[in-house]
C-alpha cells in the first residue's frame, strides 16, 4: 500500500470506530524533532451537553492541556499531527488495536492486533446511552441527514440522534413486557420524516432479528414518497408508508400501535384504532392538547391553578394524559407515563405506554376516578372517550 493510503487507511479506521461508537482511545507518540516539548496526545471520546466530541490532552514536559473540538476538528487536528510532529499513533476500539508507526524516512508501517479493551469506558454513561443506533453504514441515518457519509452524526443532529436512541431504548424495555412472538405488526401513525419509524424497523428486524412489518400513516403526501424512497434505499422491504388520516385508518390485527407527536386529538385517533386492533403495545408521545384546554374554563370550575395560563397549559396536559391512561387501564392496558425527550425543549416530553394485559380490570373505580377529575376541571368530556363510547354503541 502507498504510504498515503496507509495513513489515509488509519484516519479512515478511526472515523469508523467513532461512527461505530467502538472508540477508546487513541495515542499520539514517538515525537518528530519538530515538536520537542509535546511529548504525547491522549485523544478520548467525550459528551459535552449531549454531544459527542474528542477531548484531546496535550503531555508536555512539564504540563498538561486540554482541548475539545468537534468531531470533525479532532480529526482535521490528527490528520495533521501524524507523520509532521508525531510518528507514532495507537488507535484503541472495542474491536481491535491498530497502530501506524513511521520510520525515520516517514514510510509508514500499519499494524492491527487483538483489542486491549473489550468495553467503552463506563464512567461515559452519556455515551453508552448513544448506543442502540448503529452509525456506520446506516443509509438512513444518512438520508435522513442525520449522519454524514462517514456515519458521524451531523453538527445540529444530535438532539435528534439522542432523542431516537432514548425512543429506542423505551420501546425496547416495554417490548420485553409486551410478550411478542417472532412476527411483530407495528403501525406508526403521524410517522412524520420517519425518523423514529427508520429506528424502530432497523431496531426490530436487524438488532433483534423480528420478522417485522412496519405501515407509517402519514398525512403530507410528499413525506410519504420521500420516506418509501428511503426505506427502499435502506433495504427495508417490510417498511411502507401511507398516505392518510390516522382517523379513517382501517387497521388489521396490530402487535405495536405508535404515535409520536401526533397532534391534539390524532393521538386519541391513534391510541383508539391502536386498542380496535388489539395491540399489545400502545406507545404515544402526546403533542398539543387543546380540546381540554379549551374546556378548562373559568366559571364551569373555580379550581385556583387556572387562573394562570401557563399553570392551566400544563394542567390541561397533565389533566389530557391523565385520562388516556386510565382510559387504556380499562380496556386492559398496564399504563405507564414516562419521561421522553422531546427535541423543541418543550414541557411535551412525555411519553403513554400500555401493554396489553390479562388482569380484572376495575371499570367502577377508573370511570369514577375520571369522572372525579372531569367535574374538578370542569371538562364535559376528554375525546378518546367519546371515541370509546362510540365503540362501545358500535356506532
Ligand atoms: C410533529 S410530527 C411527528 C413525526 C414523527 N412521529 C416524529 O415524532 O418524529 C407529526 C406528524 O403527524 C402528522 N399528522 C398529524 N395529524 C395527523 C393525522 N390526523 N393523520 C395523519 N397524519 C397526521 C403530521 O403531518 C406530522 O408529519
Amino acid at each position: 500500500m502507498e504510504p498515503k493510503l496507509k495513513k489515509d487507511s488509519f484516519i479512515g479506521e478511526i472515523k469508523e470506530a467513532i461512527g461505530n461508537n467502538t472508540f477508546v482511545k487513541l495515542t499520539l507518540g514517538k515525537r518528530a524533532k519538530k515538536a520537542p516539548d509535546l511529548r504525547n496526545i491522549y485523544i478520548r471520546p467525550v459528551v459535552i451537553k449531549d454531544h459527542l466530541k474528542l477531548s484531546f490532552t496535550y503531555r508536555y514536559t512539564s504540563k498538561d492541556d486540554v482541548s475539545n473540538y468537534t468531531i470533525e476538528e479532532g480529526i482535521k487536528n490528527i490528520d495533521e499531527f501524524l507523520c509532521k510532529k508525531f510518528l507514532s499513533g495507537h488507535l484503541f476500539t472495542i474491536e481491535k488495536d491498530v497502530e501506524i508507526i513511521f520510520s525515520h524516512k516517514l514510510i509508514p508501517a500499519l499494524k492491527e492486533s487483538r483489542p486491549t479493551f473489550n468495553e467503552l469506558p463506563s464512567s461515559d454513561h452519556d455515551r453508552e446511552k448513544l448506543r442502540f443506533i448503529r452509525t456506520k453504514d446506516n443509509i438512513y441515518l444518512r438520508e435522513l441527514g442525520i449522519a454524514n457519509a462517514e456515519g458521524i452524526v451531523k453538527a445540529g443532529m444530535h438532539d435528534k440522534f439522542r432523542q431516537i436512541n432514548k425512543y429506542i431504548e423505551i420501546f425496547g424495555s416495554l417490548l420485553k413486557h409486551a410478550h411478542l412472538g417472532d412476527n411483530i405488526s407495528v403501525v406508526d401513525m403521524g410517522s412524520g420524516k420517519g425518523y423514529l419509524t427508520f429506528a424502530l424497523y432497523d431496531y426490530l428486524a436487524n438488532t433483534m432479528k423480528k420478522k417485522v412489518k412496519v405501515l407509517g400513516i402519514e398525512q403530507r403526501q410528499a413525506l410519504v414518497d420521500f420516506c418509501n424512497k428511503v426505506a427502499e434505499k435502506a433495504g427495508f422491504g417490510n417498511l411502507v408508508f401511507k398516505q392518510g388520516n390516522i382517523a379513517d385508518a382501517s387497521l388489521e390485527k396490530t402487535d405495536v400501535l405508535i404515535a409520536l407527536h401526533a397532534c391534539d386529538t390524532a393521538t386519541d385517533d391513534a391510541i383508539y384504532k391502536g386498542i380496535k386492533a388489539d395491540a399489545s403495545l400502545i406507545l404515544c408521545a402526546p403533542c398539543c392538547h387543546k380540546q381540554i384546554r379549551k374546556q378548562i374554563t373559568q366559571g364551569k370550575t373555580d379550581h385556583p391553578v387556572i387562573k394562570f395560563g401557563i399553570l392551566k397549559e400544563r394542567q390541561a396536559e397533565i389533566v389530557t394524559d391523565t385520562i388516556r391512561a386510565l382510559l387504556l387501564a380499562a380496556c386492559g392496558y398496564k399504563t405507564n407515563i414516562i419521561e421522553f425527550i422531546s427535541t423543541e425543549h418543550t414541557s411535551k416530553n412525555i411519553m403513554i405506554a400500555g401493554v396489553k394485559g390479562k388482569g380484572k380490570v376495575d371499570h367502577k373505580k377508573i370511570y369514577s376516578q375520571i369522572d372525579k377529575l372531569k367535574s374538578q376541571y370542569g371538562i364535559e368530556y376528554h375525546y378518546l372517550e367519546r371515541l370509546l363510547e362510540k365503540c362501545e354503541n358500535n356506532e
